[in-house]
């Protein structure tokens, strides 16, 4: 993990609590590239700038908090996974991380494919322009109508989670006359999170169909049997935020094991393999993950040896990554409303959001570093936890992090790395509305997703 006890003196700061949390930098002005999208800048008059825009402009013109998305960002990492992966495997960006028109035509022009999980993915994902047959439908309980308008609208696939699924979809695609592609999603014993992965017993969750108790294969007989259905492969994801490729290569190895036991018995060859999402990214600067590249080259090779190894040619792979594309892409802009010290502890730092537009810090304890960009500021660091305006004291954006401590109500904090999962998780906790996500891009800012207002959180209340 990034937290280690802080072994800096009174040099950083008056006075430093029991804790765990990273040494302040040497300057807090500097952005560390790892965290920030990459047109990111602090400007001579000492404010940050993102796509050529100084965020005090941004905040003037769209309030805050606010979702602040580097469009050149997004599409670099587009084609940095693209790219990486070649014309020989697919590239699926899970729209589960955040989802938008906007973000749908930005994937299919940097040629990705498209991951949705419900109902209302898929109608964005269409209402964007994505071509059906480039979007694959997950979920481990879709429903019916869901299933009937991805079959209507000809997606490229369908992956089954259940028994029970496998007759449903079989019989809606047989209802509609058509012959629907689907994969198979196992789980194969592994869990991956960060640099650990656990090859065992890991099988007790609510997704896919067991290796080791024979239900994978049996989904296989059961779906190689129905006409309206073809089997164009297996589909295993195994865990979020991961840096470190040893669980994909388990995972990988248990997936062919899978194509060659379906060779043996039905000879069949399935021509795919999807494994999944997960890859990690920088939260705060001590994480440190691996390029698409690196990701690329690695999961290539440890797919074509375990081929070699079964006696199978190898098929075509594809992956899902959704945080790792759009993740570092974006910040949330706040401003600063109340600083409450509590001297030889810390300082509370409170800004106009909170768990409703970033829930992830209280649900999952995540990390997250925050600065302050409306200004530069030669202030001693000062050990900070950034909360929001809800009522509820587990309302904390960022633990532990230094900021100035001249830090003051109407500054603007950025908190980097709030692409993902952000605003795809936000709520109206408190009746907040939700914050707009605001793309910016060659010195030009334009609302993506609107702000919500007291009005749309009425209109939905007709009693
Ligand atoms: N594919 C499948 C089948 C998945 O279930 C997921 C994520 C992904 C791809 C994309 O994973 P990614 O590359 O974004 O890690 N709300 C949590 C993350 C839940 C992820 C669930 N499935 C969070 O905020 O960290």
């Amino acid at each position: 993990m990034s937290r280690s006890a802080h072994p800096a003196g009174p040099r950083h700061a008056d006075v430093l609590p029991e804790g765990h949390y990273t040494a302040p930098p040497a300057d807090l002005n500097e952005l560390e590239p790892r965290v920030w999208p990459q047109t990111t800048a602090r400007a001579a008059t000492g404010a940050v700038s993102v796509g050529g825009i100084d965020v005090r402009e941004l905040a003037e013109e769209f309030g805050t908090p606010v979702y602040v998305l580097d469009e050149a960002d997004f599409r670099a990492r587009c084609r940095a996974w693209r790219d990486a992966f070649g014309p020989g495997a697919d590239v699926f960006y899970a729209g589960k991380a955040f989802l938008s028109r906007a973000v749908v035509r930005w994937l299919n022009e940097e040629g990705l494919n498209l991951d949705v999980c419900s109902g209302g993915e898929l109608a964005t994902a269409l209402a964007g322009g994505m071509p059906a047959e480039r979007i694959a439908l997950h979920g481990n309980n879709k429903s019916s109508a869901e299933i009937r308008q991805a079959i209507q609208v000809g997606v490229g696939r369908i992956v089954l989670d259940s028994f029970q699924e496998i007759v449903r979809v079989a019989h809606i695609a047989d209802q509609l006359g058509k012959r629907q592609p689907v994969q198979i999603r196992i789980t194969v014993g592994v869990e991956a999170h960060t640099h650990e992965f656990i090859a065992t017993a890991h099988e007790d969750q609510k997704f896919g169909l067991s290796l080791s108790d024979g239900h994978a294969a049996e989904a296989v007989r059961r779906v190689l049997k129905l006409d309206s259905l073809e089997l164009i492969g297996i589909h295993s994801h195994i865990g979020s935020q991961i840096f470190d490729t040893s669980g994909f290569e388990v995972a990988a190895h248990r997936v062919v094991g899978l194509l060659a036991d379906v060779r043996d018995e039905h000879g069949v060859e399935l021509p795919e393999i999807d494994l999944g999402g997960g890859l990690g990214i920088a939260y705060t600067p001590e994480d440190d993950p691996r390029e698409p590249h690196q990701i690329a080259t690695s999961l290539a090779e440890i797919v074509s040896r375990e081929c070699r190894g079964a006696g199978l040619s190898v098929p075509r792979l594809s992956v899902e990554p959704g945080r790792a594309v759009v993740g570092p892409s974006a910040f949330t802009l706040y401003e600063v409303g109340t600083v409450k010290e509590l001297p030889g502890l810390r300082t509370y730092v409170s800004v106009d959001g909170g768990m409703s537009d970033n829930i992830r810090t209280a649900l999952y304890d995540a990390e997250y570093s925050v600065s302050l960009v409306s200004r530069a500021s030669e202030a001693r660091p000062m050990l900070s936890r950034v909360v929001g305006k809800h009522c509820e004291s587990g309302d904390i954006v960022v633990r532990d992090s230094f900021l100035p401590a001249d830090v003051a109500p109407g500054d603007l904090l950025a908190v980097p790395a709030t692409g993902a999962y952000c605003r795809s998780m936000a709520s109206n906790y408190n009746h907040v509305p939700r914050p707009p996500v605001v793309a910016v891009r060659d010195g030009e800012a334009r609302v993506i997703v609107r702000r919500e207002t007291e009005e749309d959180l009425l209109r939905l209340d007709v009693g």
